[in-house]
C-alpha cells in the first residue's frame, strides 16, 4: 500500500502514539489531518510537519460526542476537495484516539464507562463506516483507494482485570474490523488492526497504570510502536501484534484457558 501522496486522517494526534504515527506518516510522504480536542498541541505538531516541508491540517474535535465523527469526516472532505487531484485519490484513516479506565469495574461511574465506550467503540466504528462510505459514494474522486489502520491493543486478545471495559472495547474493535473486512472483501480497501502492548504515553499516566508499570520493560517507546504499526499497514496486514513479547502473550491468550490467563493477568494488574 502506497503512503506517498495519501491524505491520512489521524485521530488522537495530539499526543502519544497518534502523534508518533502522524510524524511517521509524513516521513513516508503522506499528508496528515491531525484530529483531537487539544488544538494547541495539534497546531504545534502541524507546524513541525510544515517546517519539515510536509503538509498538515488540524481538526479540533471531541470524538466522544455523538456528532464528532461526522464533523471530522466532513472537515476531511473539505480539505481533500481543496488539494490536487492525485492526492484526493488516495485517502487514509488512522483510528488511534482511545482512553482507558484502570481500577475495579464496580468503582466506575456510568459516565466513566460511557466515556470509554463512546470514544473507543462508537466513535471508531462510526468514523470507519463514514470513511468507507465516503470512498464508496462518489463523494471522493473516482478511483479513490482507501486504507484504514485501527489501533487496538494486546487487550483485544485477553481478559484484562481492572481494565475490563477497555478490554471489552478493544475486543469489539477487532470483531468489527474482521466483520467489515469480510463484508467489503471485493472493495479496494486496506483494513489493518494493530495491537500494541504497553507504551510510555499520557494514557498510562492519567489512568494510574504508571504506578504499576512506570519505568518497566513493559512500556515501549511511541516512535518504535509507530514504525511497526505503519509497517504492518503498508504490508496490508489484516491483523498484527507489535513486538515479540506481545505476540507470545496473545498466543497464550488464544491457546490457554481464559480462567488461567485471567488469574495471571489479575495478579499483574492488581492495583
Ligand atoms: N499506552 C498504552 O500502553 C497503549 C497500549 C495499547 C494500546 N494503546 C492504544 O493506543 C492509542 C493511543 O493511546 P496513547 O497511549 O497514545 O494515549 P494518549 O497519549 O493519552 O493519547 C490519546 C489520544 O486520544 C485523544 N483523545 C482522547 N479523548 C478524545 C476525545 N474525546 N476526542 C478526540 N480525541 C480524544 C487525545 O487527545 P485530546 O486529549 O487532545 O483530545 C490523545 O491525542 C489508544 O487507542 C490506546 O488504546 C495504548
Amino acid at each position: 500500500m502506497e503512503l506517498r501522496g495519501r491524505i491520512v486522517i489521524v485521530t488522537g494526534a495530539s499526543s502519544g502514539l497518534g502523534r508518533a504515527i502522524a510524524l511517521r506518516l509524513v516521513h513516508e510522504g503522506a499528508d496528515v489531518i491531525l484530529a483531537a480536542r487539544r488544538r494547541e498541541r495539534l497546531e504545534a505538531t502541524a507546524e513541525e510537519v510544515r517546517r519539515g516541508g510536509g503538509r498538515a491540517w488540524v481538526c479540533e474535535v471531541d470524538l466522544g460526542s455523538p456528532d464528532g465523527p461526522a464533523f471530522l469526516i466532513e472537515a476531511a472532505k473539505e480539505i481533500a476537495a481543496g488539494v490536487g487531484e492525485s492526492h484526493r485519490r488516495r485517502l487514509g484513516l488512522v483510528n488511534c484516539a482511545g482512553i482507558t479506565y484502570y481500577g475495579p469495574v464496580t468503582d466506575m461511574t456510568g459516565e466513566e464507562l460511557r466515556a470509554v465506550i463512546d470514544l473507543n467503540v462508537s466513535a471508531t466504528i462510526d468514523l470507519t463506516r463514514r470513511f468507507v462510505s465516503w470512498l464508496g459514494t462518489g463523494a471522493a474522486a473516482p478511483g479513490t483507494d482507501g486504507a484504514v489502520l485501527t489501533i487496538t491493543s494486546v487487550a483485544s486478545y485477553l481478559p484484562v482485570p481492572y481494565q475490563a471495559v477497555y478490554a471489552a472495547s478493544k475486543h469489539a474493535l477487532r470483531a468489527f474490523n474482521a466483520s467489515l473486512a469480510a463484508e467489503l472483501r471485493a472493495a479496494k480497501l486496506v483494513l489493518t488492526t494493530f495491537a500494541p502492548g504497553g507504551i510510555a504515553t499520557e494514557l498510562v499516566e492519567t489512568s494510574g497504570l504508571d504506578r504499576k508499570f512506570s519505568g518497566s520493560a513493559f512500556l515501549a517507546n511511541p516512535e518504535w510502536v509507530a514504525r511497526r504499526a505503519i509497517r504492518a499497514w503498508k504490508s496490508e496486514r489484516r491483523e498484527c501484534v507489535g513486538g515479540l513479547a506481545n505476540r507470545v502473550t496473545t498466543f497464550a491468550g488464544r491457546h490457554l484457558p481464559w480462567g488461567i490467563v485471567g488469574r495471571l493477568a489479575e495478579r499483574l494488574y492488581r492495583p
